[in-house]
């Protein structure tokens, strides 16, 4: 079965109040283009065709008013609610017809990867679709996040949310594979301590019963999270430098639905019109008629 694609998009972004009080965060710009625009660009680049996107009830049509039915980036998009940020688990219950049985990729809707290495990467997505593979990265401060621990041979050994002493400097990132069980073990999860559905908590499932992999990204991809002003800011910055000086754009659906022949050059060039005067239209008129 072919792997389909969730992105969770829901949370209230309390982070990065008053600017999200009425705007979803992963609608907030980063740089040049909406924050989801990065993650889905994820899923595309690996050939995800399938994508369902969950958001706040509050939220979904401004979502809609963006990408719409995905009809012309050449993907099938349909939309969920999530009525309250009950946990990053809940987002495999909310998605099980949707999956109807599928693998799935789930990525956070305000994770941004990008990088060379990355793109290799991204050939695990395509590949095997038995258990659960997690994406680990060296970071500075590990305690934010889910921390995975391994033993000498490099296995998984323990995942934690959030700990107080991490057993690693490895977090846990916001994209995870996992095949068609997802929806059933989630199911199996209580509420934590905070009240949520731990997207860890279904790792460990995984790992316990000898179906996790880890699959480390090094220094060669960029892994940054835009939950908080500072981040946000630093991740745009980091866009604007890498696209200034390799005069490319990071994380352009329309140019991935081109480079994996969803849509024609002349269809990019009815997506760049509305777009030209911003600089991004013309950046898609360009690779339209470079193509030509
Ligand atoms: P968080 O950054 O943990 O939460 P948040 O976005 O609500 O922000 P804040 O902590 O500032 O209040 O969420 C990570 C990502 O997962 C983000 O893209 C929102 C999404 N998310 C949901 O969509 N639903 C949920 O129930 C949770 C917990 C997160």
């Amino acid at each position: 079965m072919k792997r389909k694609g969730i992105i969770l998009a829901g949370g209230n972004g309390t982070r990065l109040y008053p600017s999200t009080v009425s705007v979803s965060k992963q609608l907030m710009p980063v740089y040049d283009k909406p924050m989801i625009y990065y993650p889905l660009s994820v899923l595309m680049s690996a050939g995800i065709q399938d994508i369902l996107i969950i958001t706040t009830e509050q939220d979904q049509a401004a979502f809609q008013h963006l990408l719409g039915d995905g009809l012309k980036l050449g993907i099938n998009i349909e939309w969920t609610i999530q009525p309250s940020p009950d946990g990053i688990a809940q987002a495999l219950i909310l998605a099980e017809d949707f999956l109807n049985g599928a693998p799935c990729a789930l990525i956070l809707g305000d994770n941004l990867f990008f990088g060379s290495e990355f793109e290799a990467t991204l050939e695990a997505v395509r590949g095997s679709n038995l258990g659960a593979t997690i994406f680990g990265y060296h970071v500075n401060k590990p305690e934010a996040y889910g921390v995975v621990e391994f033993d000498n041979d490099g296995k998984v050994i323990s995942i934690e949310e959030k700990p107080d002493n991490p057993k690693s400097k490895y977090a846990v990132t916001g994209l995870y594979l996992y095949d068609g069980k997802a929806p059933a073990y989630a199911k199996t999860i209580k509420p934590s301590g905070r009240g949520e559905l731990e997207i860890t908590t279904l790792n460990q499932i995984y790992l316990e019963r000898g179906e996790l992999t880890c699959a480390l990204l090094g220094s060669g991809t960029s892994w940054l999270d835009t939950g908080t002003h500072r981040s946000l800011l630093q991740a745009a910055q980091f866009v604007s430098v890498m696209q200034e000086r390799q005069g490319r754009r990071i994380c352009c659906p329309e140019v991935i639905a081109f480079k994996q022949g969803w849509i024609s050059s002349c269809d990019i060039k009815a997506l760049a019109k509305p777009l030209k005067n911003s600089g991004y239209g013309e950046f898609l008129l360009k690779i339209a008629n470079e193509a030509d």
